[in-house]
C-alpha cells in the first residue's frame, strides 16, 4: 500500500507540486471514487488510477533496452559529460532509473535500464552467471590458441584472473567474447592480455536480451512482455 500522491508521482509524468494540482481540481479518481486526499493509501498494482479518465500509466518498474552510443557514460548524472539518462525524455528521467552494469564511454551496444534493483543485482553478480556477449574488433590476428586461453581463463597484468570465457573467432581481426563477470575493461583488458588491443566493442546480449537490430544508436525502447518474462524466468533460476 502506497500514498496516492506518490504513486502519480513514480509515474514520472507529473512534479510532486503538479500531482498536488491535480488531486486539489479533483482530476483523479481511484476504482471510479474520488480520492480522500494525497495520503490515501492503496495498492496501485490492485487499483484502477483516472487522471482525466485516462489511466495513470502506473507500473511497479520500468524496463528500457538503449542502444548505447560511443561518447556517452553509463552513469546516471555527470556534471560535465552526457550520460545515457540524458538520451531519455524527461518522463522518464524522473523513474530512478540506473544502467544494469557499465559498458566503456567508447563501447556501444545493449544496455540496460531499470529502477528494479533485485533484478539489476542478479543479472550482474558473478555468481548467478549470466553472459554477457560482445562482438571485438581488435588490432592483430585472432588465433586458435586465443580461444583456448579464453575457455582457460585469462590472467590479466595485474594478476587478476579472470572465469574461463568464449571467444568465438569471425574472422583474422573479429570475434564475439562471451563473459559471465564484468570486471573493469575486462574484455578490452583479455584480449589485450593476448596482445590484441581492441579497436571496438559492442554488447549485443546480456542473459536471454538480445540487442534489438531496429534501435540505432541512441534510441530506446520498453521491453516487451516476452523479454519481461524471459528476464523473470532466467531470475528464478538463477
Ligand atoms: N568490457 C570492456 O572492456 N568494456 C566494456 O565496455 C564492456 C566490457
Amino acid at each position: 500500500m502506497e500514498r496516492l500522491d506518490k504513486i502519480l508521482s513514480a509515474t514520472g509524468k507529473w512534479s510532486r507540486r503538479e500531482v498536488k494540482e491535480l488531486l486539489r481540481q479533483g482530476r483523479v479518481t481511484v476504482d471510479g471514487s474520488r480520492p480522500t486526499g494525497p495520503e490515501m493509501k492503496i495498492d496501485p498494482e490492485q487499483c484502477e488510477i483516472l487522471v482525466d479518465g485516462a489511466s495513470a500509466g502506473y507500473e511497479a518498474y520500468t524496463y528500457l533496452m538503449l542502444h548505447k552510443p560511443a561518447g556517452v557514460l553509463s552513469a546516471v548524472e555527470d556534471r560535465k559529460q552526457k550520460t545515457v539518462l540524458d538520451l531519455l525524455p524527461r518522463e522518464l528521467q524522473r523513474r530512478g532509473l540506473f544502467p544494469v552494469g557499465r559498458l566503456d564511454k567508447d563501447t556501444e551496444g545493449l544496455l540496460l535500464l531499470t529502477n528494479d534493483g533485485d533484478l539489476a543485482h542478479r543479472l550482474l553478480s558473478p555468481r548467478h552467471h549470466v553472459d554477457k556477449v560482445y562482438y571485438a574488433r581488435v588490432d592483430g590476428r585472432l588465433e586458435a590458441e586465443d580461444c583456448r586461453a579464453f575457455a582457460a581463463g585469462i590472467t590479466l597484468a595485474d594478476g587478476l584472473v579472470c572465469l574461463p570465457a568464449r571467444l568465438e573467432i569471425l574472422s583474422d581481426c573479429e570475434a564475439l567474447v562471451t563473459v559471465q563477470e564484468g570486471k573493469f575493461h575486462q574484455v578490452k583488458r583479455m584480449l589485450a592480455q593476448r596482445g590484441k588491443p581492441v579497436l571496438y566493442l559492442k554488447r549485443l546480449a546480456m542473459g536471454p536480451l538480445r540487442l534489438d537490430d531496429d534501435l540505432p544508436p541512441g534510441a530506446f525502447r520498453r521491453l516487451t512482455d516476452s523479454e519481461r518474462q524471459q528476464l523473470r524466468a532466467m531470475e528464478k533460476t538463477i
